[in-house]
């Protein structure tokens, strides 16, 4: 059965995109990986015919036709829509990214209580994207962000122009940083589905 691993977060322009591409892309190296699109904007799915490495579908038959599949990830519109219940609740992880900004932050509670709604909190992993050079998360956020009591990725994603190139450069393989990044992000996205 394939692991489903949900990407969200109401807010528009968090990454949510970006990082489902790279971590799919990253996992194809060694497994099969599907993308389901079901952002009605479609942003993953046009890159669908340039893509080789992994599928990238908007068919929620994915879900349930008997696949060959190892990971499948859901990229998820910055809107509450009527479809992200069911998928959280069959989701056996949810990565939430989120910029490390106020009203980012602020912007994260109806999501996470989404997910608390369907018991799904310990399946989640909150991820700071686009995090900027020379500048530390303060206190503050990390604190605001512990209140919810979600494990947050101990990795961090810079904010880098590879990541914003990745979708046609086949992900950031030649950005020494943002493939360190992401193959560390992986990784915990393996641990934590175990
Ligand atoms: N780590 C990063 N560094 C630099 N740019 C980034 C990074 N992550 C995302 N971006 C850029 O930020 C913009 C928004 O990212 P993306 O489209 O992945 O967000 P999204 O959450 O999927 O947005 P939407 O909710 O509208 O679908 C894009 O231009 C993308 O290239
Ligand atoms: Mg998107």
């Amino acid at each position: 059965m394939a692991k489903i691993i949900l990407i969200t977060h109401q807010k528009g322009g968090v990454g949510k995109s970006t990082l489902t591409y790279n971590l799919a892309q990253n996992l194809s190296e060694h497994s099969k990986v599907a993308i389901l699109d079901i952002d009605a904007q479609g942003s993953l799915s046009q890159l669908s015919k340039i893509v080789n490495s992994f599928q990238i579908t908007t068919d929620e038959n994915i879900l349930t036709i008997d696949n060959n599949l190892d990971f499948i990830f859901i990229d998820t519109p910055p809107y509450l829509s009527s479809k992200l219940k069911g998928l959280i609740k069959i989701a056996d992880l949810i990565l939430v990214p989120t910029k490390a900004g106020i009203l980012d932050l602020l912007a994260i509670d109806n999501t996470i209580s989404l997910i608390k709604d369907e018991m799904k909190e310990n399946n989640t992993m909150i991820i700071l994207n686009m995090v900027k050079a020379n500048t530390t998360i303060t206190e503050d956020i990390l604190k605001s962000l512990d209140s919810h009591k979600i494990k947050i990725a101990q990795t961090m994603i810079s904010d880098l122009v590879a990541f914003t190139r990745s979708p046609l450069l086949k992900g950031v393989t030649a950005d020494r940083n943002a493939q360190r990044q992401i193959d560390s992000l992986t990784k915990e996205v393996l641990t934590t589905l175990i």
